[in-house]
This record gives structure tokens, sequence and C-alpha cells, in this order.
């Protein structure tokens, strides 16, 4: 470990169980050398495991549902009062989308599904944002991070409305960040992540053939949850203090590829 988060503060949305791409967060940010308040939805607090994780990771939690923002006054209130101080960083690691769970196919979506799965998986970053921009709660050169997904560029059939929902998500980040920037010297980027085994990755139609052909397709092959720990982990750092308004893709490569080897083989 290097101490790359030594006595920085930060909240960590969206750990729901060892698999959540958030959880990896949380535990490689303690073992940087963090201090931080993990936050869900209040229904997550009594499926998950995050008491698991705040005892592992010596964090306090407070519930908030991120479409509400009251909760997320309260979330940011608290957060400082607990952290004694401002905030440095920051993980948006949330999704859902109802036309997926209920396996409605994306011409045939129901709107008021729609809308719910917008609200939760993309106008909730601007609205954490936006509780952290009144309260002036970020500290100089901090850092804001959301999670995405390459569907925001490209066409993934099953991956339905949340392709629309990341293209939202990923405007966002450049939108808000350039205000962050100008008044607090605060960065704000997304990650654009390989599909990875998570509950709510696992929730996408054909998921495991997707994951596969990912990984064949891609030099260095999928990254993982933990992969993408660290790279957030960086991102959270003082080593990127000038990356800001990106949307950066964490793949393997599978970006800017075309076909591979691999995938070709199976079609000669
Ligand atoms: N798993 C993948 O293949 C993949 C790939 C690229 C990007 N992502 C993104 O990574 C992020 C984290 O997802 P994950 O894969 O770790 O799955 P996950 O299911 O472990 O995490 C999703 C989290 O969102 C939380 N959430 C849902 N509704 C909420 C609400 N109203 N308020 C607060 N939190 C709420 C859930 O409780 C859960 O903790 C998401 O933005 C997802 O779209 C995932």
């Amino acid at each position: 470990m290097y101490n790359l988060l030594k006595g920085k503060k930060g909240i960590i949305f969206g750990a729901l169980d060892e698999n959540s791409i958030a959880w990896k967060v949380a535990e490689r940010a303690h073992e940087e050398g963090a201090t931080f308040v993990l936050t869900n939805a209040p229904i997550a607090m009594r499926m998950g495991k995050i008491k698991e994780l705040a005892t592992k990771t010596n964090a306090e939690i407070v519930p908030a549902d991120a479409t509400s923002e009251s909760d997320l006054q309260n979330l940011v209130e608290k957060s400082m009062e607990i952290l004694g101080g401002k905030i440095d960083f920051v993980l948006h690691s949330i999704g859902m989308s109802v036309n997926v769970r209920k396996g409605i196919p994306y011409p045939e979506q129901k709107y008021n599904f729609t809308e719910k799965g917008w609200d939760v998986s993309a106008l909730s970053f601007h609205k954490v944002m936006s509780a952290l921009y009144k309260n002036k709660a970020m500290n100089e050169w901090g850092s804001i991070v959301a999670l995405s997904y390459m569907a925001a560029q490209r066409v993934f059939p099953d991956y339905n409305d949340m392709a629309d929902n990341k293209a939202y998500l990923e405007s966002i980040a450049r939108s808000f960040g350039y205000f962050f920037g100008r008044d607090f010297k605060v960065r704000v980027n997304t990650i654009s992540q390989s599909p990875t085994p998570t509950t709510a990755g696992q929730g996408v139609k054909g998921f495991d053939g997707f994951l596969k052909y990912a990984d064949e397709m891609s030099p260095l092959g999928n990254a993982t949850a933990l992969e993408c720990a660290d790279y957030t982990i960086s991102l959270f750092s003082d080593l990127t203090k000038k990356v800001t308004l990106q949307n950066l893709f964490h793949d393997g490569g599978f970006s800017n590829m075309g076909v591979s080897e691999a995938i070709m083989e199976k079609f000669m």
C-alpha cells in the first residue's frame, strides 16, 4: 500500500455486498489511509451487508436514497460532522433500471419505469453534486467519480434504457464538473468500466455470455471490480489533480477494438 489517500475524507455510495465495485473501493480506500462515510438506500441497508464493510473499514453508515434531496442534505451535513470537516472524495456507484429488472425490451419500455431508472441512475449524480456544491462541502483539489458503461456511446441492446441513463450521467459529469472546477478546484470524472459480475451487472439479460465476449475482445481482458477500485483510488489521489470533465475507459482496451483473433476464430 502507498498511503495514497492518507488523511483524506470521503463519501462512498453503492456498496451492497462484497461483489459491488463500491465495496472494493471502500476496502482499497481504507488500505490507502482514507476515512469515509458509507451510504446506500435505506432498503439496501436491510438487504445488503454494508454493516460488515463498515466494521472492516472503521466507517460510519449514513443511509440516503440518492434520489431524495433531503436525504442527501442530511448525508452531507452528517458526513462533515463525522469526518470533522470538508470532503476530499466522493464515489457515485449507483445504477438501477426497472425496465431491465422486469425484462421489458427497449422499444416497449414503460416510461414511469424509465423515469424511475433515470432518477436513480443519472439525475441522482446531479442531486449528489448539488448537495455538495450548495454546502461548499468539498475541499480544494477534491475528486468526484461516478461509474459508467460504454453503452453510453455504442449499442448494447439488452442494456436497455440504462444506455441513455449513462449518456446523461456522463454529460452531468462534464456540465457540473465545469462549475466544481471553476468554484472549488474540484475535479469530476466518470469511469467507464468493463462488464463486472455484481448484482447490478448480472441483472442484464445474457450477462454471462456478454462477459466472456468482452473478455475475449479486449487485449488485456476485462477489468475486475478490484482493478476498477485501484483506478478509482488513483483518481482520488493527488497524482491526478488536473484530470477533469473526462469519461475514462477502464475496460482492457475493449472500447477501441473492432474485432480480436479470439472472436474471429469462432466464425472461421
Ligand atoms: N457491473 C457492471 O457490469 C458495471 C459495468 C460498468 C458500470 N457499472 C456501474 O457501476 C455502478 C455500481 O454497480 P455495481 O456493478 O457495483 O452493482 P451493485 O448492484 O453492487 O451496486 C449498485 C448500487 O446502487 C445502489 N442503489 C440503487 N438504488 C439506489 C438509490 N435510490 N439510492 C442510493 N443507492 C441506490 C444499490 O443499493 C447498490 O448498492 C453502477 O453505476 C453501475 O451501472 C457496472
